[in-house]
């Protein structure tokens, strides 16, 4: 296909504001796939997507469409994914395309991913068509949202196209205007192989899909490749192109988007962002911007039933397979026993993972509480990268600890921004901007990630009701009072509650986890005494008082029956526990205590 009448363009959209059901539309429109097939949101292709309704991996479609000029177009639709864990797969997406729909419910306005990922497009240098979903809604304000756009995103929105993509109206004029007012792209065919690595994904049928965009030269059935950060050479098995249906194309050319397949063993042999070129003439200067992903946030992941490591260890490898973000290695802990130290690009990540992990896998987890990198600089220079609190080197070793601070995004009705600035405040916020975008307050706040993993979201969300919301983009590291809590048990430092908190929070946050745990360990022969402690220094304390008398007691000595049931209970509940020193703890406690974060 000539390059002038290929157009590659993205939808950038909050949730829930129409994305897949436009993209569904555009896909039946222009004949993909006819009714039969027609799925709904085929885009979205695992189950878990489909019900949290997010989109987890970057896909991409090609269409034919005929446009009033009488030429028939190559459109590549892109679909990224929406949420701030995912940034850098949303910029790789966008830079392998030239354009993006702009689509905003005309019910809702602008909202805090409507932000985030427009300036992904301006960035990558999109030419933007706005687009005014759900007009069909009685709620629709279209001159509203529209003078948002201007005011907020500063591109001009008087000729946006105003549609229902439930209904099918206006989906004609959104295929023009791709065509008459998204570029082309550009490309040299004789130049030497350049493709943006865009997204690569297990399949069970295919092994290894790496998705491309071809800048210069072509690629081939047969080609030997080079990707040029990590060295590695194939040679190409298949190469093609989704309709949304798989289809073998001979080549592909600059300005396409396509997929190719060789005998590439796992998706972490793949780095979204790299380079690829052909291995016998390379190209002299790789594509701008590649950077490996790192992960964010940390956590251990036991099983609850030690005797599910093995199957939990293969069930890491196999989502690993898929997902080459997700980092884990083997942890052992006293309290909690065999399991792994997990790394996630975000805490959606986190969920994501820890969902389908118990979903799909059928097991049973303990995840500790969340923690973010560190580093530390110790006195000797040295610095050190802290995944685990538990492993923090001895205070007096040390000379800085670094943390890492976000710049995050609220939007917010403006009845609740006062209990949101509050929030942020006490998370050791700092106010960065306040401003209005229509009736609603857009608030900005530089946040240390580690208050933000504890519940930050969860708060967000009930203060205002859902109404608010946030996106985030790590900013840097910065140093900070930061000690590592312990909490004792019977004197017994318990590896699985430590955590590194602010030293303002420590008080506070070691009284909550006592009083918790009072609450969950269970009376002993014995006083327990539970205490947070920073250092040697003990500073906040409760008791588990002794206990009396024998359980059974209380069965007035009469029911055999039920005395043995009671004890028969009791065994079972044992095999639960979890020994320190001379204290049993349920696993329910920590399960407890943990949540609470
Ligand atoms: P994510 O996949 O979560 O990012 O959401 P999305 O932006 O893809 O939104 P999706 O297409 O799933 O639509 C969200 C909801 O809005 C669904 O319940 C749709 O049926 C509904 N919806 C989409 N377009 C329209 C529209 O034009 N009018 C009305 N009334 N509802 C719509």
């Amino acid at each position: 296909t000539p390059l002038s009448r290929i157009r590659n363009f993205s939808i950038v959209a909050h949730i829930d504001h129409g994305k897949s059901t436009l993209a569904d539309r555009l896909i039946q429109m222009t004949g993909g796939l006819d009714l039969r097939e027609m799925k709904e949101q085929v885009l979205d292709s695992m189950d878990i997507e489909r019900e949290r309704g997010i989109t987890i991996k970057a896909q991409t479609v090609r269409l034919s469409y005929k446009a009033q000029d009488g030429e028939t177009y190559v459109l590549n639709l892109i679909d990224t994914p929406g949420h701030v864990d995912f940034a850098y797969e949303v910029s790789r997406s966008m830079a392998a395309v030239e354009g993006s729909l702009l689509v905003v419910d005309a019910s809702q306005g602008v909202e805090a991913q409507t932000l985030a990922n427009v300036y992904h497009a301006l960035e990558a240098d999109h030419e933007i068509v706005p687009v005014l979903n759900k007009v069909d809604l009685p709620a629709a304000d279209v001159e509203r949202v529209k003078a948002q756009i201007e005011d907020v995103i500063g591109i001009d929105a008087s000729d946006a196209v105003e549609i229902s993509a439930k209904t099918g109206l206006n989906i004609d004029k959104v295929l023009e205007a791709i065509v008459t007012r998204l570029p082309p792209p550009k490309g040299d065919v004789s130049a030497p192989l350049k493709a943006l690595l865009v997204d690569s994904w297990y399949d069970t049928y295919l092994g290894v899909v790496v998705l491309i965009r071809v800048v210069d030269g072509t690629v081939r059935k047969g080609q030997k490749i080079r990707m040029m950060a990590s060295g590695a050479v194939y040679e190409l098995d298949r190469v093609g192109v989704f309709t949304p249906k798989l289809v073998d194309v001979g080549e592909l050319g600059p300005g396409e988007l396509g997929f190719f397949t060789a005998s590439i063993k796992e998706v972490a042999d793949t780095n979204v962002g790299d380079t690829i070129t052909d291995d016998r003439k390379p190209t002299a200067q790789p594509l701008p911007g590649f950077r490996p992903a790192q992960p964010v946030v940390f956590c251990g992941l036991f099983p609850v039933d030690a005797s599910d490591f093995d199957e939990l260890r293969s069930a890491m490898g196999k989502l690993r397979l898929n997902d080459a973000s997700f980092s884990f290695e083997m942890e052992t802990s006293a309290a909690l026993g065999f399991g792994f130290r997990c790394g996630f690009l975000g805490l959606l990540h986190l969920e994501i993972i820890q969902e389908r992990l118990s979903r799909e896998f059928d097991l049973d987890l303990i995840a500790t509480a969340p923690s973010v990198v560190y580093e530390v600089e110790m006195t000797s220079g040295e610095v050190v990268h802290l995944h685990n609190p538990a492993d923090l080197p001895d205070p007096v070793k040390i000379a800085e600890i670094r943390e890492p601070w976000i710049k995050a995004t609220i939007l917010t009705p403006d009845d609740y921004l006062g209990a949101i600035l509050k929030l942020c405040q006490d998370r050791r916020g700092i106010q960065r901007n306040l401003s209005y975008v229509g009736s609603r307050a857009m608030v900005e706040y530089d946040l240390p990630l580690n208050e933000v993993v504890f519940d930050f979201y969860d708060r967000l969300k009930s203060i205002s009701k859902g109404y608010a919301s946030f996106d985030y983009t790590l900013a840097d590291n910065r140093p900070g009072d930061l000690v590592k809590l312990s909490i004792l048990v019977n004197s017994e430092p318990v590896d699985a509650l430590s955590m590194l908190v602010h030293r303002s929070a420590a008080e506070s946050r070691g009284r909550v986890m006592c009083e918790k745990l009072k609450e969950l360990i269970p009376p002993h022969l014995f006083v327990i005494p539970i205490q947070a402690a920073i250092g040697g220094k003990v500073i906040a304390r409760e008791t588990v008082r002794a206990l009396r008398k024998d359980v059974t007691a209380k069965c007035y000595g009469g029911d055999a029956t039920r005395k043995r049931k009671l004890l028969e209970k009791q065994k079972a509940g044992k095999k639960r526990m979890r020994q320190f020193g001379s204290v049993e703890i349920p696993q329910e406690a920590f399960i407890k205590a943990l949540k609470m974060g």
